[in-house]
């Protein structure tokens, strides 16, 4: 894997002449993992488009791009809030989808090495009608880790998974994207407060920068600062018009 880069985005981002978000300024640190968190509605998701070069028919008048300088096309795993997996693939042909089409071979033993890690290894031959939603979004996330690079972009990859299902795959994913450059989208105080190196709060406003207690993540779940922690962020959430 390449050095994993810092990004950057800066600007103003309109669909159809109307406002997406903006003006607005966030930096992503090298190497660590940093959480975007805020209200439903208030522009995550299109900076994470902008950021993987999928802007669509957003227009962005500003800056979307690793600060080394290099393009981030081929540097970045896209994780998107939708599960895209293709209907007529089963599990295991879902996650070494990326993998047959730059035409590399012999992936099929890791990409059934991750299943069994999300979980899934009874299910590998599965196409996503059978599964369950929380199952499908467990063969997105070993997807975008059968993926390998060095920037990850993570949106609510989580959402659909019951508690303990959760705080399994946030282990699983901090230890497997440890190094990486990170930015994980989430509108769960909790999950932000457990996995943020740094934590952005966005909203109409702008983003601001919230600092997380000291020491490694993931953070225990029941440590009395990661609560307090998570108490903070919930109470700027609550405070957002
Ligand atoms: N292609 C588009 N055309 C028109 N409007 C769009 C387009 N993409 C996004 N928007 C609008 O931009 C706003 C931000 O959307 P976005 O999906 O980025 O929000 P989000 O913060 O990810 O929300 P959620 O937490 O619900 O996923 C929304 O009001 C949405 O309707
Ligand atoms: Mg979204």
């Amino acid at each position: 894997m390449s050095a994993a880069p810092a990004l950057r985005l800066s600007g103003r981002a309109t669909a159809g002449g109307a406002p997406v978000f903006g003006p607005l300024s966030l930096e992503v640190r090298a190497g660590e993992w940093t959480c975007l968190l805020g209200p439903s509605g208030v522009g995550k998701s299109t900076i994470l488009r902008l950021l993987s070069g999928l802007g669509g028919d957003v227009a962005f008048d500003g800056v979307a791009a690793a600060d080394d300088g290099a393009p981030l096309a081929g540097r970045v795993a896209l994780m998107a809030q939708s599960d895209l997996l293709m209907p007529w693939l089963d599990a295991v042909a879902n996650v070494t989808l990326g993998a047959r089409l730059r035409g590399e071979a012999g992936r099929r033993d890791r990409a059934t090495g991750l299943l069994g890690r999300v979980g899934l290894a009874a299910h590998a031959h599965k196409r996503p009608h059978a599964l369950s939603g929380g199952q499908r979004q467990r063969v997105a996330l070993a997807r975008t880790l059968m993926e390998d690079r060095p920037v990850v972009l993570l949106d609510e990859p989580f959402s659909a998974l019951d508690a303990r299902s959760r705080a399994l795959m946030q282990d699983l994913a901090a230890g497997l994207l440890g190094g990486r450059t990170v930015l994980h989208v989430t509108h769960d105080a909790a999950e932000a407060a457990r996995l943020g190196q740094n934590v952005l709060l966005m909203t109409r406003a702008g983003i601001t920068s919230e600092t997380p207690p000291a020491g490694p993540v993931p953070r225990p779940f029941d440590a009395p600062e990661t609560l307090a922690f998570q108490g903070h962020l919930q109470r700027q959430l609550m405070e957002v018009e």
